[in-house]
């Protein structure tokens, strides 16, 4: 991980900062959990002007906290002071689904969001800044995001889909009975919304070849009525039960999706979503969550994985949903006259 003890402090820049997200992760991202241990983060805190106030009470806690990597606080609702100069953006606030929304209607109102966003990035963000896009549809808004701000390489831009990931590692840790580090190959495929894919047919044991994972959590039929439905469907247990979205899952998934980006993911598979360019008969440039490995800053989509039947499946069914969001996103972009995505 690298280090700067000593040079100017990494620009992180977190949008929706007053939220519930955000008030697990902005202690995360100061205790070193995304960038390490002697990493020193300015946070430039992005708002909506009316929840400034209650932004001012956060920036009080993390001053109060003393934390010794939080170089500097700052507090704005203007999107050109929040990414100026930022190194690293997580992007968290977004326009939240009402009852009875439209899916048109929803991405109509986060495109205006994610364009602004887009621009502002692209105006001001520090060369190599990576992107991670949290609020939702978090696919489609990076999308929209990527197409605002042409100067930040498409590989700079990804979707949050570690949430998603960490679920099941921890399902299938929880099913075969091991520790959660020793649980290697699983991964999402596709949307974060309930037509993702969580993947466990590679899914291996360390220490232990013999382990059929699949077999173990009884066979495809059971992946298929228990396990797939319930990892798709844990965010909305989730608010079932709490009323409010996850948010300190979503806070620890952020900082591990930027760990392994910057850090390098040791060989292990994880899940981003991010623009790829074809790879599994995915459309080039749709932000898909692949699995992938991290080094040197970089991601790479694992390739040459078996698909099989039952898999092809699920994975084209959340990229029709993608490619259905894409059109529903460029209507209204065009609607708005703008260019073509
Ligand atoms: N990708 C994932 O895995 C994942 C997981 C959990 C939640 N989410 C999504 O993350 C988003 C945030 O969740 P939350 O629980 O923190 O919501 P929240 O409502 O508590 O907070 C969102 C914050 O964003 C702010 N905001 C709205 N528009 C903004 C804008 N244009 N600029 C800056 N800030 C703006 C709001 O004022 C609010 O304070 C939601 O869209 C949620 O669906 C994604």
């Amino acid at each position: 991980m690298a280090s700067n003890g000593g040079d100017p402090p990494m620009v992180v820049t977190v949008t929706g900062a007053a939220g519930q997200i955000a008030y697990s992760l902005l202690p995360a991202i100061c205790a070193g959990r995304m960038f390490g241990p002697t990493t020193r983060v300015a946070l430039r805190l992005l708002e909506i002007p009316p929840a400034m106030t209650s932004l001012g009470g956060v920036v009080m806690e993390l001053t109060d906290c003393a934390w010794p990597l939080l170089a500097s606080v700052t507090a704005t609702s203007d999107a050109a002071e929040a990414f100026a100069g930022a190194n690293a953006a997580v992007l968290v606030g977004a326009f939240p689904r009402g009852p009875g929304m439209e899916r048109a209607e929803l991405l109509a109102k986060n495109a205006g969001i994610f364009k602004a966003q887009g621009a502002a990035l692209d105006a001001g963000a520090a060369p190599g800044c990576k992107v991670v896009v949290v609020g939702n549809p978090a696919n489609t808004n990076a999308m929209i995001l990527s197409h605002f701000a042409p100067s930040i390489p498409k590989k700079n831009i990804s979707a949050l889909t570690r949430l998603d990931h960490n679920r099941a590692v921890a399902a299938v840790a929880a099913a075969v009975g091991a520790p959660l580090g020793d649980v290697g190959g699983v991964c999402i495929w596709g949307n974060h919304s309930s037509t993702q894919y969580p993947d466990v047919t590679r899914a291996t044991v360390a220490g232990k070849p013999d382990v059929n994972v699949v077999e173990v959590m009884g066979g495809q039929q059971a992946l298929s009525e228990t396990f797939i439905p319930t990892i798709q469907k844990r965010g909305a247990a989730i608010i079932a039960a709490r009323k409010m979205s996850s948010a300190m899952s979503a806070a620890k998934a952020i900082c591990d999706h930027m760990a392994s980006w910057v850090g390098g993911s040791d060989g292990a598979t994880v899940s981003m979503g991010v623009a790829g360019a074809g790879e599994y008969g995915i459309e080039a440039g749709t932000f898909f969550s692949y699995p992938v490995t991290c080094t040197g800053g970089e991601w790479s989509i694992v390739e040459g994985l078996t698909v099989d039947e039952a898999s092809r499946k699920y994975i084209d069914a959340t990229s029709q949903e993608l490619q259905a969001e894409r059109s529903d996103a460029l209507s209204v972009l065009s609607a708005a006259a703008e260019s073509k995505l």
